[in-house]
Formats: C-alpha cells, structure tokens, sequence
C-alpha cells in the first residue's frame, strides 16, 4: 500500500482476500501509514506490516524472502509516487525494494488526482511498468477527495479480489480473439414492451470477464442489462444490443477477426411481425398476434465458421438435457456445449443446478451446483484443454 486517501479501501479487500483462503503479507510505505494505522492490518492479516527498508517482517533480508515466498505481489492503492520510484528503480521503501527483488506477477491499483494520473511522467512511467508485464488497472472516473470529478479512483474491490486471484494466469489467452454473447434479447411490440425471457445475463458478463482476466481480448455482445455486474475489465469492448436481429448483426461483424465465440445469450427464437411506434392500449390489441421466426445466430455462425472457429454453445432445457444437447452439438457444429436443466425454479439466475459440458470429441463432465464465476472459470479451463488438442484455432 502507497499513501493515498484510498488507502482505506485497501483494508476491505485485505479481509476479502483473507476470508477466501489467501496468505497476506501487508507492506505500507510511510505515507500510506499517515492514512491508515498498521494496526488495523496486522490484526486483519495476522501478520506484522513493513515499512522501511531496515524493517524485516519475515526477519533477515525480509525482501528477498518475500519475493520468493509470494505467488502475487498487488500495490493498493499505488499514488505516483511508488509507481515512479517502481519504474525508475529507486527502492526507498520496503514496498519499492521488494518490488525489485521479486520476479512473479504484479498488479497494481493506480488512485491519484486526475491531473497527476494524466502527467505525461506518470504515462511514461505506466508505459514503463507495463513492459515489465505488470498489470495495471484502473484508476476508474468517478468522485474523488478533492471534490472534483474524474480519473483517478481506486478501481473497485471485487474487480481487484479476481485480478489478484487471475494475476498469474493473465497470458494464458494472449494473442486469443474471443466474441461472447450474453443476456436475452428484447423483441419489442411497441415502445414499452417486449418479449424477452428471464436471462439475467451474468453467465455471458462472467465467461466475458474470465477470458479478459486470462489475456483475451473480448468483444461481449449483450442484450439489455447484460454488463451490469461489475466493472468491466479493459480487455472487453462491450456491444449493447436490443434484439435477435441486431445481435446477428453485431456478432457477423465482428466475428471474421475472432478465434473463439461463446454463445451464452438467451435469444428469443420469434419476434413479434411488426412493432407499433406509439404503446399500444388494451383496446386497440386484437388477441392474437402473428409471430415470426429469428435468425439462429450461433447455427449460422457454426454453417460458416464451424471448421475455422472454435465455437460453444448453450443449451437450456427443460427435459432430456443431455440428449438434446448433443444434437445441439452435431446440429450447430460446435466444440463445446454447456447444457443445463430449466424450469419455473431453475437454470436462469440460478446457481441451484448441475451443468453438463459436453464436447464434439466425446467428453462428458457434470459440474456441482457453483456460482456462475466458478462456471465460467470452470469453462475456460476445459476450452483451453481442448484447444490445445484441437489445431484448428
Ligand atoms: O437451439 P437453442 O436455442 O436451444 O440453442 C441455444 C444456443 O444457441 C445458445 O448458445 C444460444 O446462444 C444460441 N442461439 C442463437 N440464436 C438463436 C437461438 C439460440 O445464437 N436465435
């Protein structure tokens, strides 16, 4: 930690890190402990903090010691200054001379006034960092201490829990072009209503966050709400889209650039036949309206790019999940097909089911009920897996 008034968020995601399992071991510059008292976070870590150089929390020659012991090293939140003295090599803290002595992965959590966030030594010296392979995120724009509004807040806890957890797996997918859909799409009958179904959206928001977090660079097209569930990591260029139409529409646009397309977005198989420009009142509606078909996007993609492209699919069903999932499968030409059991009480915003992944080359894997970020991160690693057998992509 550098000292910095977001030095008190930094006590936050120290105890979320500790009560997900994790061993810290807190280094403070002095300014950082005008801030915030060391108290505060060697009774949240169990572990005495260091400050200056001659202090030696793991005893003698305590910076070498924690360059090797550590699986991570995160500075939370970093000011100018510690990111100067990292990029130029002037180790004046315990915090700077470990950084020099440590050889793992780095993140850091820029938090500054906007103008010094944007002074050209400051851009320089993020270049610099960045070279070396240390990742860098945020500041993000927002309210800040000086009353002022702009780049310079600290990047939020839950985005730093996952960064921290990815930081050593962060170019498993570089150099890998990922388009994913997520969320239901809206078929709107007139301004103000739609056919949609109860797809929250944050299977395709997780798989997109799992793969920027391991290096990929993601183009997430989304249905309404679909990119609500956090902050969006800087490797994903989010597409806000309405309906089927215009889904298919963004994804064969960008598609011909990407290696691999996660297909999670519940799209709506009909659309209403025409949309009314003003709301349409109960009188005016006769009972029956026609409904038309919506293109298959990801079966259209698998017609073109089955052969050339990586593709996973989703299947959502309410009976026979595994035996329609396989003609899913054959049917749409794809690698991979995440299959899960619906109903009034299931599947959709719920992590209460098991899901099967079923691949093109026969394997079969049933996951425990889990949240949709150990699913995605789950998913990935079984993609991974095949495409390192698979020499298409
Ligand atoms: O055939 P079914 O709709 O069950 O297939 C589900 C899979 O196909 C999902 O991956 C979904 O994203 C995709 N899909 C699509 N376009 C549609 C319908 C489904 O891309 N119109």
């Amino acid at each position: 930690m550098s000292g910095g008034i977001a030095a008190y968020k930094a006590a936050t995601l120290l105890s979320r890190l500790v009560q997900r399992g994790h061993d810290v071991q807190v280094l403070m510059t002095a300014g950082a402990t005008q801030f915030v008292t060391p108290l505060t976070f060697e009774a949240l870590s169990g572990r005495a903090v260091g400050v200056q150089t001659t202090d030696q929390p793991m005893g003698p020659i305590s910076h070498v010691k924690l360059g090797n012991w550590a699986e991570v090293l995160a500075v939370v939140p970093a000011t100018v200054g510690i990111l100067s003295r990292m990029a130029i090599g002037q180790p004046t803290d315990l915090l700077s001379l470990t950084y020099m002595s440590y050889q793992g992965p780095v993140v850091v959590a820029p938090a500054m006034e906007p103008k010094m966030w944007q002074h050209p030594q400051t851009v320089a010296h993020c270049e610099r960092l960045k070279t070396e392979g240390v990742q860098i995120y945020g500041p993000v724009a927002g309210h800040l201490a000086s009353g002022e509004t702009g780049w310079g807040r600290l990047i939020d806890t839950d985005f730093l829990v996952r960064a921290i957890e990815h930081a050593a797996d962060a170019r498993e997918l570089s150099h890998t072009r990922v388009l994913i859909t997520g969320a239901s799409t809206w078929e709107h009958f007139d301004p103000v209503r739609a056919l949609t179904n109860p797809s929250t959206g944050m299977m395709g928001f997780e798989l997109a966050q799992e793969a920027a977090f391991r290096g990929a660079q993601v183009i997430y097209v989304h249905g309404p709400g679909g990119a609500q569930f956090g902050t969006l990591h800087p490797n994903i260029l989010p597409v806000a889209v309405t309906n089927a139409k215009e889904m298919y529409d963004a994804v064969f646009h960008h598609i011909e650039d990407t290696n691999i397309m996660v297909s999670a977005a519940a799209v709506s198989d009909f659309r209403p036949e025409r949309m009314a420009a003003q709301k349409l009142h109960k009188d005016s509606v006769s009972d029956c309206w026609q409904m038309i078909r919506n293109p298959d996007i990801l079966q259209d993609v698998g017609q073109r790019y089955g052969d050339r492209k990586f593709l996973v699919g989703f299947a959502a069903e309410t009976e026979n999940v595994v035996e329609s999932a396989l003609k899913k499968l054959e049917r749409k030409r794809l690698d991979l097909v995440v299959a899960n059991q619906v109903g009034a009480h299931q599947g959709f915003g719920s992590s209460d089911h098991r899901a099967h992944l079923l691949d093109r080359y026969g394997g079969r894997q049933t996951l425990d009920p889990m949240t949709k970020e150990q699913s995605a991160r789950i998913i990935w690693d079984r993609i991974i897996q095949l495409l390192k057998r698979d020499h298409n992509v």
